[in-house]
């Protein structure tokens, strides 16, 4: 299955500065990340892959770029077909982001792993499309309060597509 997995905040904000909006604040989020994309193909666009600095490691990392190149420890392709193919159709394959591949992956995934953020981060400059419930229905959400490491209210939540 397609799935995109992202956090977002209360605008749907994602990132500024190349960086997430809450940097290191939310571990549990990195947790929740790794626990469900480790052993699985992982497609991000190069600027998520040069924010992240390194292939992650446990799996198959493709890198979507305009100009086909070689860059070490990753797949590169230039398009999202590209990047599926590769990756294959029989297991679970996440769509890790950034703005532009969101968008560009928004119409092709089946669920959205979503970790709402319960803050608002005025200096984002990168958006998550907004999940509309007429196109998407929540099936899970698990509510989890700040605590001495993750300094924001959060909510872990699935949207299947209807
Ligand atoms: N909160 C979250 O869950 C989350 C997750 C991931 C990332 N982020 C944040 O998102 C931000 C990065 O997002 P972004 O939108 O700037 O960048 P991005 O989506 O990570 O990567 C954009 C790059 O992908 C390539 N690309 C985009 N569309 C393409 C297409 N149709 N065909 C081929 N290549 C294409 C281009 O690379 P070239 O120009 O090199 O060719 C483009 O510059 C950072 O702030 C990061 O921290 C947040």
């Amino acid at each position: 299955m397609k799935k995109i997995i992202v956090a977002y905040d209360k605008n749907y904000g994602i990132g500024a500065h190349n960086d997430l909006l809450w940097q290191r604040d939310l571990p549990a989020d990195l947790q929740h990340f790794k626990q469900l994309t480790i052993g699985h193909p992982v497609i991000m666009g190069r600027n998520t892959y040069l924010s992240i600095g390194r292939p992650l490691p446990g799996r198959r990392n493709i890198v979507i770029c305009y100009q086909d190149e070689v860059i070490d420890g990753v797949e590169v392709v230039t398009s999202l077909e590209a990047a599926y193919a590769l990756a294959g159709s029989d297991q679970d394959v996440f769509v890790i982001g950034g703005g532009q591949i969101y968008s560009l992956a928004f119409d092709t995934v089946d669920q959205i792993i979503a970790t709402e953020v319960n803050a608002q981060f005025d200096q984002a400059t990168i958006f998550f499309p907004a999940v509309e419930a007429e196109v998407w229905r929540e099936i899970d959400r698990q509510h989890h309060q700040a605590d001495d490491r993750n300094l924001y209210d959060y909510d872990f939540v699935t949207y299947q597509r209807l």
